[in-house]
């Protein structure tokens, strides 16, 4: 396994239209690999591939916390793999949730999204889901949905929030 470079806003890439995935073979597992393994690093709980660079439309997920809880015991891994992801429903009543990108470090925006959706997806064996999701993975697999159309969080912004945030990345990363 890999860490593999994070792309970061402005880079033109993260506006890529990923492509389904037509196979799932050795290559795929080892990008989701190097994925949960960059995303562990970082650390995150959601990339998708174009954020390493790859137009793929695969996701990974953990929404369980990186450090370890009060006595110490590491914390248990649920790692999911959303492969060729779809909404097919989304609920009305909508959720907030201060989302943050790791595309775009260190800054976090409070971001409205269905509370509720019906989505379908893949797994790293081929197996279809259809399942409803709600709470953080809801708004999290709509975060990284995004991803493979080429959106950002923060383009869910009004164009002033989106420019503050985005002038404030680039003077971190200048600072830095
Ligand atoms: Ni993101």
């Amino acid at each position: 396994m890999a860490i593999l470079p994070i792309l970061e806003a402005p880079d033109p890439r993260l506006r890529t239209i990923s492509s389904p995935v037509e196979a799932i073979d050795d290559d795929l597992q080892r990008l989701i690999d190097d994925m949960f393994e960059t995303m562990y690093g970082a650390p995150g709980i959601g990339l998708a591939a174009i954020q390493v660079g790859v137009p793929k439309r695969v996701l990974v997920i953990d929404l369980q916390e990186p450090e370890s809880d009060e006595e110490g015991a590491p914390a248990v891994k649920k790692p999911l793999v959303f492969i060729n992801p779809e909404i097919l429903e989304t609920s009305e009543d909508l959720s907030v949730y201060n989302e943050g990108c790791l595309s775009v470090p260190d800054q976090y925006a409070e971001v409205e999204r269905p509370a509720t959706i019906r989505a379908s997806w893949m797994d790293r064996e081929g197996r279809i889901h259809e399942e409803q999701l709600e709470g953080l993975l809801a708004t999290c697999l709509q975060h990284e949905m995004d991803h493979l159309q080429g959106v950002l969080f923060v383009d869910h912004l009004s164009r002033l929030k989106r420019d503050m945030l985005l002038k404030k990345l680039s003077k971190a990363r200048k600072a830095a």
